[in-house]
């Protein structure tokens, strides 16, 4: 709804609902449940999908999130997300508005609500409502949301022809910022935002000391010219669930796909010379990158090794039994 420049009528209740619904059509939306505290249950109607103005998630950021996939009904990984997820509501000061496994309960129950076998859930931790302050008002009741949606979709050609990305301008979040999944993602929006105006599809933030952090809602990492494997430490990027599993994997195959693991700081220096680089994270999953401000990485083209790494954490969403969790839809 473009804003009017006449005199905004005050609206009735079934009005306002209206408007949302009118909102919905204009903009569909891939948006196939959601669970709200506040409401006390879940809604599949995109317009009711709403969280009140004064939670202090919406005009402060004051909340945390986190994000995981479903495969074929399963949903994978998840309570390594839950676990993040709890460590950055502890780093926000965030109360959990209810124990670790009533909020599991709740995202499974509302991905069965859903319907949905392929797709992602998105689950949040709000401060709650109740005044437009800094520190959660008095009496605030911290919130949980959960949102089963379609994922984020990545062009294909980013899997065949690889990625292109720039040294982002930004600077990096500090540590604390960039280890804590908070709603704050103003430095990594305007990242992707620079890099999608020069062209090109993502950007990479490089730390104070020069070396690799992340990119803006992926992991990076590289594949030397040795064929080891490397990856930032995670002291001052977001421990990604996937880069976690995937070093695991990838400790598997050192010997035959891989000549080592390392996680340690990567000058840029040092990274500008690596065979192939990668993009790692829930919605990407494993992602060649095939030029870096302007250069070729390795001979310009998707890398062998980061496919077969791919391959590796494909096969783990479908067949790592320990890390799923089946739907009775
Ligand atoms: C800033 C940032 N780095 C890395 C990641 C990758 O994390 P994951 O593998 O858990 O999706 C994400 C996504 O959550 C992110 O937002």
């Amino acid at each position: 709804m473009a804003v009017t420049s006449t005199t905004p009528r005050v609206l009735q209740a079934a009005e306002a609902l209206e408007q949302l619904r009118a909102l919905r059509r204009k903009q569909p939306v891939n948006f196939s449940a959601f669970y709200s505290s506040q409401l006390g249950g879940i809604v599949t109607d995109p317009a009711l999908m709403v969280i009140p103005f004064d939670d202090h998630m919406v005009h402060r950021g004051h909340g945390v999130f986190d994000t995981a996939a479903i495969l074929n009904g399963k949903i994978y990984d998840l309570e390594a997300h839950l676990d993040r997820f709890v460590r950055s509501a502890d780093l926000s000061k965030l109360a959990l508005p209810c124990p670790r496994e009533e909020m599991r309960e709740l995202i499974v129950r509302t991905t069965a609500a859903s319907g949905r076998r392929e797709g992602s859930i998105r689950y949040w931790i709000s401060a709650g409502p109740g005044s437009l302050g800094l520190a959660p008002a008095a009496g605030a009741e911290p919130g949980f949301f959960v949102m089963i949606f379609g994922g984020l979709a990545y062009p294909e050609t980013w899997r065949t022809q690889g990625i292109r990305v720039m040294t982002t301008t930004y600077p990096i979040k500090p540590p604390l910022y960039a280890i804590t999944k908070s709603t704050n993602y103003l430095p990594n929006i305007l990242m992707q935002m620079e890099a999608q105006e020069a062209g090109l599809d993502n950007g990479v933030f490089i730390d104070e000391a020069g070396n690799v952090g992340e990119s803006s809602n992926m992991n990076v990492a590289f594949i030397s010219q040795g064929g080891v494997l490397q990856h930032p430490k995670f002291d001052h990027i977001l421990s990604g669930c996937t880069s976690l599993r995937l070093l695991e994997l990838a400790r598997d195959v050192v010997g035959t796909v891989l000549r080592g693991v390392e996680v340690r700081d990567i000058p840029v220096a040092e990274a500008r010379g690596a065979r192939e680089m990668l993009l790692i994270g829930s919605s990407v999953k494993v992602a060649p990158i095939v030029e870096w401000d302007g250069k070729a990485i390795g001979d310009g083209k998707p890398g062998p090794i980061t496919t077969a790494l791919r391959e590796l954490l494909e096969r783990d969403m479908r067949t790592a039994s320990d890390r799923l969790i089946d739907i009775s839809y």
